[in-house]
């Protein structure tokens, strides 16, 4: 399973593209409004940085097909690894069937049934999105979803990749890798608990002060 960054804070992704640890980005217009900053900036500016699928997705307040397929080709231009991201709705799947012909890659978002993933998949999308946390965030079990999926694509031959989204902590992104996600997109948060554990903190301790008591601060 590989690793997308979740966020359009690009002190963040400088950093964790420097962790070596992630080979892509995914933004919503949540976090593109939480930096405050212009959409196509922070998205050239983001593509500078990671050389690996960015998603940038449609305005919100844009429902109908025509208005994402014409804003999907402009975020296309932004970069050559640009993918368009698209919410799960019947016309979302319209632009993602014109967009994908195009040879634009889609990322469709806001899956939450298998049913929901396999129309996407069928319309060509080159990613889908579950949402793991919001899942079970309403009691209804995330990685079941991922599982279900993965299964069916396998079953299918279906060649669209799998991004668990809305992770919020690092046993997701275990349940999510075990569960045969393609790419677990998290946040900047995720990523550093992830590289913690208290017996890592102590035994580096422990190291420096019996090197020190032998060595001294050289
Ligand atoms: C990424 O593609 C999603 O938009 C994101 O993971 C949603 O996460 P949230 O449910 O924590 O807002």
């Amino acid at each position: 399973m590989k690793f997308f960054l979740d966020t359009a804070n690009v002190e963040d992704i400088k950093n964790a593209n420097d962790m070596g640890v992630i080979c892509g980005v995914t933004t919503n217009p949540s976090l593109i409004a939480k930096e405050g900053r212009d959409f196509n900036e922070v998205i050239a500016e983001i593509a500078s940085i990671v050389d690996g699928p960015i998603s940038g997705e449609v305005k919100a307040t844009t429902t109908d097909a025509e208005g994402m397929i014409a804003e999907g080709r402009e975020i296309a231009k932004i970069h050559k690894n640009m993918v368009v991201k698209i919410p799960m709705t019947a016309e979302g799947l319209k632009a993602t069937k014109v967009l994908s012909a195009e040879g634009i890659k889609v990322n469709v978002t806001l899956i939450f049934t298998a049913a929901q993933a396999l129309l996407a998949a069928r319309a060509g999308a080159a990613y889908v999105s579950p949402f793991l946390g919001r899942l079970d965030d309403i009691s209804t079990p995330g990685v079941e979803l991922i599982e279900t999926i993965a299964e069916i694509f396998e079953v299918q031959g279906i060649e669209t990749e799998i991004i668990s989204a809305s992770v919020r902590n690092p046993i997701h992104v275990i349940d999510c890798a075990r569960a045969g996600a393609d790419i677990a997109t998290v946040p900047f948060g995720v990523i550093m608990q992830m590289t913690k554990h208290p017996l890592t903190d102590q035994g580096i301790e422990k190291f420096q002060a019996d090197y020190k008591a032998v060595f001294g601060e050289q």
